[in-house]
């Protein structure tokens, strides 16, 4: 464990010092700072280059520092926090003031998690000796873009962002990002708890947790973003559509015209072409959201003229997948208007 420990300590200083950090979780990576620095706070949205109003997650190591960052603790928040923390759970609570300003964009709520993964967990463990214990992380890629799940990725997408003194994680096996995809969000400040973001943790268990409907949100963090403004999100660079079963047996061809086309499938399609590279996708939703975004990543860097991913099931298990795959596709879309 000695890498592990020296790569703890060598995060919490960058942290300490103000600087970033790129850390795994068990969702996506985070560009992480200290939430109460209010500089470090700006240089996330900076290196990000996302706007400054919507508002960042908040990472913390147990249940008494999110308590200490809440106005209210309800008992659904109470319910919520003892079923899925430490896990890929966001929940929505009100602001108690003691973040950057920055970090919560002004607004009267602030969005928290404990996560599960153990290097993120024992960095924050450690940053809360050392300092506040508290750090604002949005998803370590650029605004709009794909998210990463790996530290090379982490470096295409943000080296020329970062300082020397900022720290990149390292990937390992024990630092996977083991479910792919980003936490689900909920709120809980109405009557009827709302998910703004669909993720790992299903809108049934959610339910079955409080004994209750949950409605879902339809644009995630709707209240912070403009409308329509958030709508292209997750989305490579290259032009990315998904397809239906009949449009590859229809289509396929004719679309693998424009240059070379990759297509990530369930079955091996009959018609084949010079231009296209099949590769077959995982059956099971599990495993295909933890490789979802490096594949994304890396098709990105291979110069193709489109990717084409089947669309997958349309049932619970595959529902976070699909709705990061139709954002993905809106920056194809919004090019087309
Ligand atoms: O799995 C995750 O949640 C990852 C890892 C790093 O923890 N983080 C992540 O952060 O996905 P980000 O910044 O990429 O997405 C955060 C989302 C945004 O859509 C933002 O609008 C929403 O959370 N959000 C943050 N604060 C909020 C608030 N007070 N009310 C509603 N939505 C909020
Ligand atoms: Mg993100």
């Amino acid at each position: 464990m000695p890498k592990l420990t020296s790569e703890i300590s060598k995060a919490v200083d960058s942290l300490v010092k103000g600087k970033l950090v790129a850390f795994p979780t068990e969702t996506v990576y985070g560009l992480g700072g200290d939430a109460t620095n209010e500089d470090a706070v700006r240089r996330i949205y900076k290196v990000k280059g996302r706007p400054t109003d919507r508002p960042l997650i908040l990472h913390v190591p147990d249940l008494a520092t999110v308590k200490k960052l809440v106005l209210n603790w309800t008992s659904s928040e109470s319910k919520l926090a003892n079923s899925f923390w430490p896990g890929p759970l966001t929940l929505v609570v009100k602001n108690g003031g003691l973040i950057s300003k920055s970090a919560s964009a002004g607004y009267e709520t602030i969005a928290v998690r404990i996560p599960s993964h153990p290097f993120a967990l024992s960095m924050l463990e450690l940053f809360s000796k050392t300092g506040s214990g508290i750090v604002a992380a949005p998803s370590a890629n650029r605004f709009s873009f794909v998210s990463t799940t790996n530290a090379e990725d982490v470096e295409m997408s943000l080296q020329n962002y970062l300082d020397k003194a900022d720290t990149i994680v390292s990937s390992n096996s024990q630092d996977e990002c083991k479910f792919g995809l980003e936490s689900t969000i909920v709120d809980c400040s109405n009557d009827t708890p709302t998910i703004l973001r669909v993720g790992v943790i299903k809108k049934s268990e959610i339910e079955s947790c409080l004994g209750k409907p949950v409605r879902i949100s339809k644009v995630e963090g709707k209240r912070q973003n403009s409308p329509g403004s958030s709508l292209i999100h997750y989305s490579p660079r290259t032009a990315f559509r998904m397809i239906s079963n009949s449009e590859i047996k229809k289509d396929l061809i004719e679309l693998c015209k424009e240059g070379k086309t990759f297509l990530w499938c369930f079955e091996r399609p009959v018609h084949i072409h010079q231009n296209l590279i099949v590769e077959i996708a995982p059956s099971c939703s599990v495993e295909y959201g933890r490789q979802l975004y490096s594949k994304l990543n890396s098709l990105d860097r291979e110069q193709l003229a489109l990717i084409l991913f089947e669309e997958p099931p349309k049932n619970e298990n595959w529902n976070a997948i699909c709705d990061r795959l139709e954002k993905a596709e809106n920056r194809l879309n919004t090019k087309k208007f």
